[in-house]
């Protein structure tokens, strides 16, 4: 077999010592432009998993690359004035031009041939002339062989919105460095590692418009790096910015970022008569951000799986299909936790409100792949030290009243609370200072302040920090999302909904959240679907509130309004949802006579009088709701139901007054919500559940979101309950953990409003990220409350945090199941012991 590698970088080299390694039979060669040691860039980041990787596929380069390295743990970050750092992150610089000289002399040592200095404009020609029967495409970003056969692989290449450049300087640093300054057009963010015993990587991003602004598009290399000198100098020492690609012209090493995802990896062409693969690999396959340090990370981990398909599949095709299985999935990963880390250094201008502690929590965490606990194992002092500062800055200490009347031993501990008083929202983006200097910054790790022998569980973990809206006071972070049980009869609840949101009272949460409720009877989703348009229901939920006041829990019970419009008169959730009923159907409203589906009645588009009419209708349940005790009041704006369908452009084509312009749209819901807001108690809070995304075509988008949010909020909504989709059968959401968290935090931190975040939520460590950067206010959690009543108490219990408060008949419970989590984490981490032991 003759392997014939295209592009002479960590991919190319390391599959082709790789295979060289495992049959010395086979004839490997490497064909690369340039000379052996020019190279473009500087220094590259592994992490420690990736070098266990290697020392694993290679031992003897692995120990070569080892020994090269700069070993760092810290990352320290400056920002504001204020410098923080953190530890046990475990990563490794080398110079990039070092790697490939380890990894050539290495393809040598096996035998490789190594063809440098010649250009590959035919990849056929080349593959015909050295007789190949594979052909690895490694040449790179901008790679012929994909752009030759793109109807093949079909690439996807996106351009980024920033600029960065990719310099280096003999500034020695002891931390991976993240450094912030702003100028009078917006940010500029500098990554500098040191790779060697006197060279550091330096580089600079910023957004295009940004760098527009400065007009470095127009400047020549030197006076766009001296630019970046002025501005940097505070943490340059005195040395220069230094570049090395000096072949390239002007402010072309100003590069836009290319995210580059193929469909295909591998194709085949006919070439000399012969069947012959060609196989994409490392940048010419796919790329990651280099923010998440991990191009050469996965070029070297391809190069790894191709070898191992190899020898452990039957054949060639085996082995190509599921190199391509296997590498395309756990790119696909990176590449999401890139595009998050991406967009965060895109838009540092949102998050330049926090301080910079939370800033700081914000950037570690911007990938969602690190989380709090993942920050824990990494450095627990400091994380700590942040806990501590995040209480402080959100609360206050007060006693805590007995979940239940009477005195526990067992609860002695929990007995201080603590209240959250000073306004937590971020300042808004202010106004800019020119070249504020990060001077006189100390480096100071967030954990100042160590934990106490014996005091394990004294921190609130995020989650469990109390919040207050208005002037309600909520114990926790925790809220049970709204949920349709379709169990009510007349619209009124049954004991159903008394137990059923009774027990989730009880279960530590400390909002429920009753599901939407119809202002009148064809506002409803379903027969029995709960109505708050007389007293006998108002009455019926009087019984549900009162319980839930008196039973000691601390919960609070929020009701959701709302009218189903379009989406009305349709089966229940477990027959079949969204579909008319079989019989007794009721006339439908909505924004225009259009059908959620080509089931579903097509709708009569309400008139003035209508829209009167039913706005009073919400004012009316809203005095009720205030009547029965409700805490919380939240108006449904979201999918696809009746003030959805004002909203969105997909389903509102009105000519008047209510229709076109997204504030146009917007009208009718902000109306309603203002004749709510009157009728509801001034003390009490009210929040608007959003659509954030159509995830349509010509729907509305998270740019949309962030003005429907500045309008509620003007309006004197207190919190954003962020969903989305459902407002179309043609949408096409992209899920995953969390996934509508980041239209949470991107309203948040821009139009300066608390959130909630909802959706795929499902761990206290999750809860914990969203609350501790800020992304969120409040997370509601859906699924997971159908499935276990007590989410909140449980959550807690695995984190070990006694801070929450168990209803007194329940201790016996709660102290075996604290007892039996800390057996299994102590067993856990024993064999954890053992396993390292054996390594
Ligand atoms: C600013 C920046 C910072 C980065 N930081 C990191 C980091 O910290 N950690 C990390 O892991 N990665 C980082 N990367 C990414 C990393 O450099 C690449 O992902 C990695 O080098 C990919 O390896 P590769 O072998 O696929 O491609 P390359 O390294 O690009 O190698 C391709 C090779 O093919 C050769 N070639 C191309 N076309 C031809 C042709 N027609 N004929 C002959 N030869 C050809 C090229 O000369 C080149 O040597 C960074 C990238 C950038 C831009
Ligand atoms: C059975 C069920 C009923 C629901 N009913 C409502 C509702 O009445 N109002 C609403 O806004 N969302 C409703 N939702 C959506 C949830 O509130 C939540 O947004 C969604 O389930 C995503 O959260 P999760 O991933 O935690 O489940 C319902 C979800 C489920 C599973």
């Amino acid at each position: 077999m003759h392997i014939l590698c295209l592009g002479g970088g960590p991919a190319g080299l390391y599959f082709a010592l790789l295979m060289k390694q495992q049959d010395p039979a086979t004839r490997v060669t490497v064909v690369e432009r340039n000379r052996p040691f020019d190279t473009f860039g500087w220094g590259v980041v592994l992490s420690d998993q990736t070098l266990a990787n290697l020392q694993a596929a290679d031992p003897a380069s692995a120990k070569l690359i080892g020994d090269a390295f700069n070993h760092w743990d810290d990352v320290e970050m400056f920002f504001k004035g204020t410098a923080v750092r953190s530890g046990g992150h475990g990563f490794c610089g080398i110079g990039r031009k070092r790697l490939l000289n380890i990894l050539q002399d290495r393809c040598l040592e096996l035998g490789v041939d190594l063809v440098f200095e010649t250009d590959v404009s035919d990849d056929q020609a080349m593959a015909a002339q050295y007789n190949a029967d594979l052909v690895i495409a490694s040449d790179g970003l901008n790679s012929r062989i994909r752009s030759r056969y793109a109807d093949a692989f079909r690439p996807d290449v996106e351009l980024r919105n920033c600029r960065f450049v990719w310099l280096g300087t003999h500034q020695t640093f002891d931390a991976f460095t993240f450094a912030f300054e702003q100028t009078e057009h917006g940010w500029f963010a500098a990554h500098a590692y040191q790779f060697d015993a006197t060279t550091s990587t330096f580089i600079v991003e910023t957004p295009e418009a940004v760098w527009k602004a400065h007009g470095l598009d127009e400047m020549s290399q030197q006076d766009g790096i001296a630019f970046c000198e002025r501005l940097f100098a505070h943490y340059l020492g005195g040395h220069p910015l230094m570049n090395n690609a000096t072949h390239v012209r002007g402010s072309a090493i100003w590069i836009r970022f290319p995210r580059v995802v193929c469909e295909r990896w591998v194709h085949h062409e006919t070439i000399d008569g012969r069947r012959t693969p060609i196989v994409l690999m490392g940048d010419a396959a796919h790329t990651a951000h280099f923010s998440i340090g991990s191009g050469t990370k996965l070029a070297l981990e391809d190069a790894i799986e191709l070898a191992r398909c190899f020898a452990t599949q039957p054949d060639a095709d085996a082995a190509l299909q599921a190199y391509e299985a296997v590498r395309s999935v756990e790119v696909l990963k990176i590449q999401n936790a890139a595009r998050n880390s991406t967009e965060w250094f895109e838009n540092v201008e949102r998050y330049s409100g926090l301080e910079a502690e939370q800033f700081f929590y914000s950037m570690m965490t911007r990938s969602q792949r690190i989380s709090h606990e993942n920050l824990r194992v990494r450095d627990a002092a400091w994380l700590q030290g942040y806990e501590q500062w995040l209480a402080r800055r959100s609360t206050a200490p007060r006693l805590t009243k007995p979940a239940f009347p009477g005195k526990s031993k067992a609860l002695e501990h929990g007995s201080v609370e603590a209240a959250q008083t000073a306004a937590e929202l971020p300042d808004q983006p202010g106004p800019r200072n020119r070249l504020r200097r990060a001077a006189g910054a100390a480096a100071h790790p967030g954990g100042s302040e160590p934990r106490e022998a014996g005091s394990v569980g004294a921190i609130l973990p995020p989650m469990l920090l109390p919040l207050t809206v208005r002037e309600l006071q909520l114990k926790n972070r925790i809220v049970v999302s709204p949920m349709a049980m379709y169990s009510a009869v007349d619209g009124v609840p049954q004991d159903f909904h008394l137990v059923h949101l009774g027990a989730r009272a009880l279960g530590g949460a400390a909002l429920v959240f009753v599901e939407m409720t119809a202002p009148e009877p064809e506002g409803r989703i379903t027969p029995a679907c709960t109505g708050l348009w007389n007293d006998v229901q108002m009455l019926a939920f009087k019984r549900i509130a009162d319980f839930v006041h008196a039973s000691g829990a601390g919960a609070k019970i929020g009701l959701q309004l709302g009218h189903s419009g379009p989406k009305g008169s349709t089966q229940v959730g477990w027959k079949t949802p969204d579909e008319p009923l079989p019989d007794g159907n009721w006339p439908l409203l909505a924004a225009s006579a259009l059908a959620y589906g080509p089931t579903n009645q097509v709708p009569q588009a309400m008139t003035h009088s209508d829209m009167h009419r039913l706005k009073d209708r919400f004012a009316q349940s809203t005095r009720r709701a205030a009547e029965a005790g409700f805490d919380w009041l939240e108006l449904h704006c979201a999918h696809g139901y009746l003030l959805s369908s004002f909203i969105t452009p997909l389903t509102n084509q009105r000519s008047d007054d209510y229709g076109g312009s997204l504030e146009n749209r917007c009208r009718y819901p902000l109306e309603v919500f203002s004749a709510m807001r009157e009728a509801w108690p001034a003390h009490l809070p009210m929040s608007v559940r959003i659509s954030a995304h159509d995830w349509a075509p010509g729907g509305n988008t998270a740019d949309d979101a962030v003005e429907i949010a500045r309008l509620f909020k003007a309006a004197g909504c207190d919190v954003i309950d962020v969903s989305s989709g459902q407002t179309t059968r043609a949408a096409r959401p992209v899920y995953g953990r969390m996934y509508q968290t980041p239209f949470a935090d991107r309203i948040r931190n821009e139009v300066g409003i608390r959130t909630m975040a909802v959706g795929a939520i499902s761990e206290a460590d999750q809860v914990n990220s969203i609350i501790a950067a800020g992304r969120a206010d409040l997370c509601a959690i859906a699924r997971p409350h159908l499935a276990d009543p007590a989410w909140t108490l449980h959550e807690a219990a695995r984190l070990q945090s006694r801070q929450v408060d168990w209803p007194l008949p329940y201790l016996s419970g709660r102290d075996q199941l604290y007892r039996e989590i800390f057996k299994q984490k102590e067993a856990e981490a024993q064999a954890d012991r053992a396993q390292a032991a054996i390594k």
